[in-house]
């Protein structure tokens, strides 16, 4: 398995294993419309987002030959921007070794206090990795609303203004 950085050249394979991964969630946290609207589609606008938050974030991929395995990023601001692991690839640490890789590319430049919008499946993935969960939270993509847990490691706090039921 290799261990690489994410290019911008990477993200269209990103963007369809997280498509793949967000496919692969139970109906019960999120209905089918919920995961429709939070894979997207890859397209230009896609691509400008995603580059911009990669740009700066430290980031991780791991392949087997041409096979993307996973990725993740945390970004200058300590925000853990992306966390995916391939629905046949999980279970089997990956996520806490990207989780600590970033976490320690992060420390090495002073960044400790790390927050996250978790997914109902990331959450215990994250507890075990020591966040403590802040507030739930709900997003709404395409009017769907979706929900997510903010969560919190290494004293991060959310700044009163940033508050939103939304
Ligand atoms: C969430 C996700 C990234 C986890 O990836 P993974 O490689 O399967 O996770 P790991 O195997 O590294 O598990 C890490 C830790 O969490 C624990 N864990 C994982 N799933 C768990 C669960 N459902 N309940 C309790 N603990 C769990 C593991 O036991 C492990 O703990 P340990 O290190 O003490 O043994 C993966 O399931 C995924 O991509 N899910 C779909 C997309 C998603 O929701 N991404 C997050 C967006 S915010």
């Amino acid at each position: 398995m290799e261990n690489f950085a994410l290019q911008p050249e990477h993200l269209p394979d990103c963007h369809a294993l997280l498509a793949d991964c967000v496919a692969n969630l139970p109906d019960d946290a999120y209905s089918l419309a919920a995961r429709l609207a939070w894979a997207g589609i890859w397209d230009e606008d896609c691509r400008v987002n995603w580059e911009a938050r990669l740009a700066g974030a430290w980031s991780v991929g791991l392949r087997d030959g041409d096979q993307l395995l996973a990725f993740a990023w945390l970004t200058q601001a300590g925000e853990l921007d992306m966390l995916y692991v391939a629905p046949w690839a999980q279970g089997r640490g990956l996520a806490r070794q990207m989780i600590q890789q970033l976490e320690d590319a992060a420390a090495a430049a002073g960044v400790t206090a790390l927050h996250a919008w978790a997914s109902h499946a990331a959450r215990p993935v994250l507890e075990a990795a020591g966040y403590v969960m802040l507030r739930p939270n709900r997003v709404v993509r395409d009017g769907i609303p979706l929900e997510n847990w903010l969560m919190a490691k290494g004293g991060w706090q959310e700044p009163a203004a940033a508050r939103s039921d939304t």
